[in-house]
C-alpha cells in the first residue's frame, strides 16, 4: 500500500426532505449573500428551487440566483456568473442540480477570488488555492462532484474538456442527498449515472499498487451493492431504498475512499472526455462504450487486476488471466445492455470517428504518454477507441 493523505471534510445530510436545511445550514456558515446555481429547468419544474430558496429566505439568508448550467457545462456562463458574483459580493455558493452544476459552481467559486481567467486553472497555469464555499443540494447521483474536489469544464473555444483536482479548496461544505428528488430523472440519466459512479471505482481499482486489500474490497462491496440497487431502480423507478443506495454509492465512489493507498488510472475518463468535448455525449453513456474495450485491451497487457474485478465481482470463472479480463469486460457490457446503456460509437451517434483526432485530443489533454495503469502511447490510444466501434 503506498502513502496517502486522505481530507474529506464535506457534511452530508442525507434523506427524505433535507434540502429543506440549505437555509439553516448557510445561516450557520455565516454566509451574507447566497448565489444559488442551477440547470436547465427540471429543479424549477420539480419545485425543488422554490423549497430552497423558501428555505434560505426563512432563514434570513438574501440570495441571488443563476440558473441554465447545460450538461456537460462550459466556460462562458461561468465567465457570467464570476461577474455576478464579484458585483454582488457573493460569499457562499449553492449548487442545486448535478456534476454539471457543481462543476459550474465550483469554478465560479475559484474564478471569484482569482485575478486573472478561471480556465487559467485548468490548464495548468494557475493553482487553486482559495475559493468561495460551496454547498450542494443534489438532484442526480453520477458525477460525486458533491463529494469530490474536481471540477470539469468544456472551454467551447478550444474543443477541450478538462478535469481538475484539488486536495481540500473545491471540496463542497455541505451536501444535501435525498434520493426522492432523484425519483424525476428520465431512465437515461439514471443509468449513464450507474455507470459514471462505477468507472470513478473501477478507475482507482485498475491499480498497479500491490497489497491494497480493504481499498479493493471497499470497492468491490460498493459495485456489488450499485448492481444490485440499479436493477431494482431500472425495475421500480420510485424504489426508495434502492435510489437511497445508489445515492450515497455515488458519493463514496468519488470522494477519494476508493483511492486510498493507491495509484489511480483514469485513463477511460481521459478517453471519455474527448468523445464528450467534441460530440457531448453524455459523460456516463460515453464511459459506458469505453470502459469494456479499455479492459478489453488490458486482456492482453496488464489483464490481472481486470481478471480479479470479474472474479470478486461478476462471478467470472477463469482460471487465466486473460481469459477472466476478457470475460470481466464482457460482463460489464452485459450489465450495461441491461441498463439500456449505449454499448459502441454509433450507439453513442458518433457514425464516423475520426480516431486520429481522437487520439490527439487525448494526448494533448492528458499528455503523451499517459501514465495509468498501462503506459499509454498514441498507438494504444487508437486501438482502444477502434474497440468502440
Ligand atoms: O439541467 P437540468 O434541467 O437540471 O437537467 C439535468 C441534465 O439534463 C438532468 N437532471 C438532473 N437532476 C434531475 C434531472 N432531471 C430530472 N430530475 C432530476 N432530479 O440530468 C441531466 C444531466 O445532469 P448533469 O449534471 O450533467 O449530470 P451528471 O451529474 O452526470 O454530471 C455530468 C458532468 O459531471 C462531470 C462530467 O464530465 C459531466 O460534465 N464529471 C464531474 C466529476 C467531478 N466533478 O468530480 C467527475 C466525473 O467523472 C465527471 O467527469
Ligand atoms: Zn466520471
Amino acid at each position: 500500500m503506498d502513502n496517502f493523505s486522505y481530507v474529506a471534510p464535506t457534511r452530508y445530510l442525507f434523506g427524505r426532505g433535507v434540502e429543506n436545511e440549505v437555509g439553516r445550514l448557510a445561516a450557520e456558515a455565516g454566509w451574507s449573500r447566497v448565489m444559488v446555481v442551477y440547470g436547465q429547468g427540471s429543479a424549477v419544474r420539480s419545485g425543488l428551487l422554490s423549497r430552497v430558496t423558501a428555505s434560505l429566505s426563512q432563514s434570513g439568508v438574501p440570495f441571488i440566483q443563476f440558473g441554465g448550467i447545460a450538461p456537460n457545462p462550459t466556460a462562458a456562463p461561468v465567465r457570467e456568473a464570476i461577474v455576478m458574483a464579484r458585483r454582488a459580493c457573493v460569499d457562499g455558493i449553492i449548487a442545486v442540480g448535478g456534476g454539471s452544476v457543481i462543476d459550474s459552481a465550483k469554478a465560479i467559486a475559484a474564478g471569484a477570488l482569482y485575478d486573472g481567467d478561471f480556465w487559467d486553472f485548468y490548464i495548468g497555469a494557475a493553482t487553486v488555492t482559495d475559493a468561495i464555499p460551496v454547498g450542494v443540494v443534489l438532484t442526480i447521483p453520477a458525477a460525486g462532484s458533491e463529494g469530490s474536489g474536481n471540477s470539469v469544464i468544456t472551454n467551447e473555444e478550444t474543443g477541450q474538456k478538462i478535469s481538475i483536482r484539488t486536495d481540500k479548496a473545491l471540496r463542497p461544505v455541505f451536501a444535501l442527498l435525498n434520493p426522492e428528488l432523484t425519483m424525476t430523472l428520465p431512465q437515461a440519466q439514471t443509468a449513464a449515472g450507474v455507470a459514471d459512479m462505477m468507472a470513478h471505482i473501477i478507475e482507482r481499482y485498475l491499480t498497479t499498487t500491490p497489497d491494497v486489500e480493504v481499498t479493493d474490497r471497499l470497492s468491490e462491496g460498493l459495485l456489488t451493492a450499485i448492481m444490485t440497487s440499479a436493477r431494482r431502480v431500472i425495475a421500480n423507478p420510485n424504489d426508495y431504498e434502492a435510489r437511497a443506495n445508489i445515492m450515497w454509492s455515488g458519493t463514496l465512489a468519488h470522494n477519494g475512499i476508493c483511492g486510498c493507498g493507491r495509484r489511480e488510472d483514469w485513463t477511460s475518463h481521459g478517453l471519455e472526455h474527448v468523445l464528450s468535448a467534441l460530440y457531448g455525449v453524455t459523460h456516463g453513456a460515453g464511459l459506458a462504450v469505453v470502459f469494456p474495450a479499455w479492459i478489453t485491451y488490458m486482456a492482453d497487457r496488464l489483464p490481472a487486476k481486470p481478471a480479479q474485478l470479474g472474479r470478486r465481482v461478476f462471478g467470472v470463472t477463469a482460471t487465466d488471466d486473460r481469459e477472466a479480463a476478457l470475460a470481466t469486460a464482457a460482463a460489464l457490457r452485459a450489465f450495461f445492455a441491461e441498463l439500456n446503456l449505449p454499448l459502441t460509437l454509433g450507439d453513442l451517434g458518433i457514425t464516423d470517428p475520426d480516431f486520429a483526432k481522437f487520439t490527439a485530443d487525448f494526448h494533448r489533454d492528458k499528455g503523451n504518454p499517459y501514465r495509468g495503469y498501462w503506459t499509454m502511447t498514441p498507438t494504444d490510444t487508437e486501438a482502444v477507441y477502434r474497440l468502440m466501434v
